[in-house]
């Protein structure tokens, strides 16, 4: 496997590539000498590769248990966590168990709560299973759960020991959650690592039939981009916020549309939108715009916010961003990460963030929504997903 030392400020680990690398994720393991190896994952990830995975571990490695949750964004809460911590001790897990994380971000990051809170903390290791995780998820610190009153809002920052991911384990991805991936690929490709566009251009597809060394190409540079603004900002609140890139408008489209809409396509609009808010405030060019929509049509997303989705409602999500509070509070704007290039970021004093009228960003909004296509035409439906908290809520 392909190793990449990752580290974040203080903290560090590895990161191991491979395709087909089985073996090499079990020998990684046990090489870990755990008393036992708690093995978290969906229900859906658990049948494709959790039984498979948990049998070798056992044979080869040390105990091994295999702990599920259900399927999806709506089952990442504090009850999940706290059902599989009662599992894992019932299973007789002590202080040397290892927690393996084995599935998307949904599992990542209940998986990573669950290592950070048994004992005050266990070792944890990732072996993502989609995209979004290998390239995004498992390279941020962040661990957290939903509560009733938001995304993301109950959580802690927690390190792995390695992160082991075989790009096989992609070839059962829904070309949904492919598409959501590459999303974030264009989006670490525009902000911030614009050597890798070139290659990229020609390497999209909308079809989502990606060969595996495209698909180790594509996670290589997403680390290299990912480590280039976390190096020295490992609870991205300064540099990191450039990962923010697209989720402005990218959050409130996704929650609008009730998750049909995937997060890493939410995105992928979200970016097309602030490169067209960046050309009317006189940063950038028509060029900027035209590359972004090459672009994410190239990943298969169509680059305007789809007819099916309520543009009032995108709106009203708009006034709930997460990176409210970031800057100086200005009546009426929105801070937003927005480029004049490829790779040049605008900042405020040492923030990548611009105040944007929300004016301004609400009529581009429209004007993206009467550019799209068809109804129907961006994102097939989530498998499940309860829709957004109450308006206000939003974190
Ligand atoms: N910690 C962070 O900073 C960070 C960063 C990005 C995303 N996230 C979180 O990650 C989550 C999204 O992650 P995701 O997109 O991976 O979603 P997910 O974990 O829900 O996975 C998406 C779907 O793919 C299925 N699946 C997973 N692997 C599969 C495989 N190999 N073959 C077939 N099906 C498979 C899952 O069962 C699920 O239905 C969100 O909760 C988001 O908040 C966190």
């Amino acid at each position: 496997m392909q190793i990449t030392p990752i580290a974040m400020e203080d903290a560090s680990f590895t990161y191991r590539l491979g395709t087909d690398c089985a073996e090499d994720v079990v020998a990684r393991l046990a090489a870990l000498g755990a008393s036992s190896y708690l093995v978290v994952a969906d229900t859906t990830v658990a049948e494709l590769y959790g039984l498979d995975l948990t049998a070798r571990i056992d044979k080869e490695a040390g105990p091994a248990h295999l702990l599920t949750h259900e399927v999806g964004e709506v089952h990442k809460g504090l009850a999940t966590v706290a059902a599989l911590a009662e599992q894992a001790l019932g299973r007789g897990a002590d202080r040397r168990a290892v927690v393996v994380a084995l599935g998307g971000g949904v599992t990542g990051n209940i998986a990573g709560l669950l290592a950070s809170l048994l004992f005050r903390g266990i070792r944890l290791v990732h072996v993502p299973t989609t995209v979004v995780a290998m390239l995004d998820s498992v390279l941020s610190l962040k661990q957290a759960v939903n509560a009733s009153f938001g995304k993301n809002l109950i959580g802690t920052f927690y390190q792995p020991v390695e992160v082991l991911a075989d790009t096989a384990m992609l070839r059962t991805l829904p070309p949904r959650e492919i598409r959501s991936g590459m999303g974030e690929v264009v989006k670490n490709a525009l902000a911030i690592r614009p050597s890798m566009l070139d290659r990229l251009a020609g390497a999209l597809r909308p079809d989502t039939r990606y060969d595996d060394d495209t698909l180790r190409w594509i996670i290589s540079e997403s680390l290299a981009a990912k480590a280039d603004v976390t190096r020295d900002d490992k609870h991205e609140r300064r540099s990191g916020l450039v990962l923010e890139y697209g989720h402005t408008a990218g959050h409130a489209i996704e929650h609008a549309s009730r998750g049909e809409v995937a997060h890493g396509a939410g995105v992928a609009i979200g970016m097309t939108i602030a490169a067209e808010v960046s050309r009317r405030l006189g940063h950038a060019g028509a060029d900027l715009v035209a590359l972004h929509r090459e672009l994410v049509a190239a990943a298969g997303v169509e680059p305007a916010v789809p007819d099916h989705v309520d543009t009032a409602l995108v709106k009203n999500w708009l006034a709930y961003d997460n990176k409210r509070g970031y800057l100086d509070n200005a009546p009426g704007h929105t801070p937003m990460v927005l480029l004049s290039a490829p790779g040049r970021v605008l900042h405020t004093g040492v923030m990548p963030l611009v105040p944007v009228p929300l004016a301004l960003l609400e009529e581009v909004v429209d004007e993206s929504a009467a550019r799209g296509p068809a109804r129907g035409g961006t994102a097939e439906p989530a498998a499940a997903y309860a829709g957004p908290p109450a308006a206000g809520h939003l974190p």
